[in-house]
């Protein structure tokens, strides 16, 4: 099991082909999977189960068939949902759409049974599985959770490593304010040192010049973390 949200936007970005989802979620026995949709899909029919549609995106359209031969066809866009019962004839077709679709596990892109040829650009399947959080491997699409903030170690080393500046020759910024601070009484005769000199044994002697720098630069620099990472992404 993981712990991690699946991101529906990033799971349809990684893949491209039309008419062949990806399981995004079981539940039980049944899945969510996603889709891309373009052009004619095949007549078919799912015996056993109903199939539920929910558009996302673009248009999808359900051309559905009666046991008379009477058609219908049901136009959806982004937001509509639409579920075929089980039992019942139909065709999708799209002028391109990404959908979401809920059935039980197993259920074939092309049904129990269908009509003529299954066209090239239709995935007979019953669903691929998801790369990791919907990426490509060392993808990060924008806007999505930083890669870095994951816990996964795989997704972590196949992206770039950002190596933290070495800290020497750099002030610390702690010790900068510290000494900034000492520099301002110092710059005052009217005040003596006060009680904030008491914590000076947490900064490096003087002659170490890299905190003499820090005077200069107090508060402007200071080593960051490798990567930041807002508190309520850490998991
Ligand atoms: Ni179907």
């Amino acid at each position: 099991m993981t712990a991690a949200p699946i991101n529906v936007s990033a799971a349809l970005a990684s893949f491209d082909e039309p008419y062949s989802p990806r399981i995004v979620a079981r539940m039980n026995d049944y899945e969510v999977r996603v889709a891309h949709t373009k052009g004619e899909h095949v007549w078919h029919v799912h015996e056993d189960t109903d199939e539920f549609f929910l558009v996302l995106d673009g248009q999808f359209d359900v051309a559905i068939r009666d046991a008379n031969g009477s058609q219908t066809t049901v136009t959806l866009r982004q937001g509509d949902m639409f579920v075929v019962p089980k039992g019942t004839e139909h065709k999708p077709s799209s002028p391109g759409a990404s959908i979401l679709m809920f059935e039980p596990s197993g259920t074939s892109t092309t049904g129990d049974r269908h009509e003529g040829p299954i066209p090239a650009h239709v995935d007979s399947t019953t669903g691929h599985e998801l790369d990791q959080h919907g990426r490509r491997p060392g993808e990060s699409p924008p806007g999505y959770l930083p890669a870095s903030c994951t816990r996964s170690s795989a997704t972590h080393s196949a992206l770039p490593q950002v190596r933290p500046e070495p800290r020497r020759d750099r002030p610390h910024r702690q010790a900068g304010r510290k000494r900034a601070s000492q520099a301002q009484y110092a710059s005052s005769s009217a005040m003596p040192p006060g009680p904030g000199t008491e914590t000076t044994g947490r900064i490096p002697p003087p002659g170490n010049a890299s905190h003499s720098r820090g005077l200069s630069v107090a508060g402007s620099s200071g080593t960051l973390p490798m990567t930041y990472c807002p508190p309520f992404l850490k998991l």
